[in-house]
């Protein structure tokens, strides 16, 4: 499918950042976003991930940070991490969560057809943020556009920024800092493994996409990503072969091979991934202290055996908890609560 204007804007500077079509309008201070991780550089990912383990340390000492703040959780998807860690997350910072399904016959007027543009007008003079989970990127790039208020891609069809911030806070409790990791993601080019590439060059990390050459990831957010790594240097690289993509791994990851809203094609999609499931054979290729990881929810006997995804080396609840700490450190940020800097 066709670039959005942010994949196609060429590497960010440090410091820089990819702001849509409305951002040089009116004067007030621009609204900062999580629309994909191209919102955000090196520095800033530093910065969440590191405010990440000082809020998983001490929450109490960020209780009522966002007292009295409104944030808007629209959902068109089905979510159980997503919803209840952003729920419980702002509460715990003081913040009141209205959960917005989009659909059925009490959800939101922007399913029958309001169009972003007002929704997102409406909603900025309610409240202070919108975490939205849906399947068009457009929808969230919309809302960010014609808000004034930070918007959260809690998913969408290409992007899951949320779960890589949580990933990357997970990898470094259990590697350091310092190590230089390679990280495979094997499974069909997806929102997940498009956030991954992004996240590789942002966290000094090598991404390996192992996916057969019919489901690749979309061509545009690959070579943003593989700009994004030539500029930090780092790599992101497409490898069809499994065996050969892990080999020397330090992290695999897999997640559904039917993403919400691909029901229609499971069966399809289920045979040209057959021999891309996670098994302990596989696993026994990547380095011995190779962590497993997956987003969740898993469907064990399909993408990932139960030996591997319930075994020693899987760090799957760690990831889950983690989306709690990483979210609250990002509203901070976003919300003007904690400085970036
Ligand atoms: N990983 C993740 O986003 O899970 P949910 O779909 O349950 O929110
Ligand atoms: N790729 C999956 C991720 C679920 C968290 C989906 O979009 O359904």
């Amino acid at each position: 499918s066709a670039p959005n204007a942010c994949e196609a804007a060429g590497p960010v500077a440090h410091g820089s950042r990819c702001a849509g079509p409305g951002a040089a309008a009116g004067s007030a201070p621009m609204a900062r976003h999580l629309r994909s991780l191209l919102d955000i550089d090196n520095n800033e990912l530093e910065r969440i991930l590191s405010l990440a383990d000082t809020v998983k340390k001490d929450p109490a000492a960020y209780r009522g940070k966002l007292a009295h703040k409104q944030v808007a959780m629209i959902f068109s998807k089905p979510s159980t991490r997503t919803r209840v860690s952003f729920d419980v997350g702002l509460t715990q910072l003081g913040a009141h969560a209205l959960y917005l399904p989009a659909g059925g016959p009490t959800g939101l007027q922007v399913n029958r057809g309001e169009t972003n543009h007002d929704t997102a007008k409406v909603l900025s003079r309610y409240v202070d943020a919108i975490v939205i989970r849906t399947f068009a990127q457009k929808q969230v790039d919309e809302l960010a556009d014609h808000g004034s208020i930070p918007v959260v891609n809690a998913l969408t069809d290409r992007y899951h920024p949320c779960q890589a911030l949580a990933d990357a806070q997970t990898l470094r409790e259990r590697f350091g800092k310092d190590r230089r990791l390679k990280l495979v993601f094997v499974g069909p080019g997806n929102n997940v493994t498009h956030s991954l590439m992004l996240l590789g060059p942002r966290a000094g990390m090598d991404v390996v996409c192992a996916s057969p050459e019919t489901l690749p990831p979309v061509a545009s957010v690959l070579e943003r990503a593989q700009a994004d790594a030539a500029a930090a240097g780092t790599s992101v690289t497409v490898e069809s072969d499994p065996v050969k993509a892990v080999t020397g791994a330090d992290v695999i990851y897999t997640d559904t091979f039917v993403s919400m809203g691909q029901e229609d094609e499971a069966e399809e999609l289920l045979k040209k991934l057959a021999a891309y499931q996670v098994t302990t054979e596989l696993m026994s290729h990547a380095k011995e202290d190779a962590v497993l990881m997956h987003c969740l929810p898993a469907h064990r006997g399909e993408e990932i055996t139960a030996e591997v995804l319930d075994g020693p080396q899987s760090i799957i609840f760690d990831q889950a908890e983690n989306r709690l700490h990483a979210q609250k450190a990002l509203m901070l940020l976003l919300m003007g609560a904690e400085p970036w800097s």
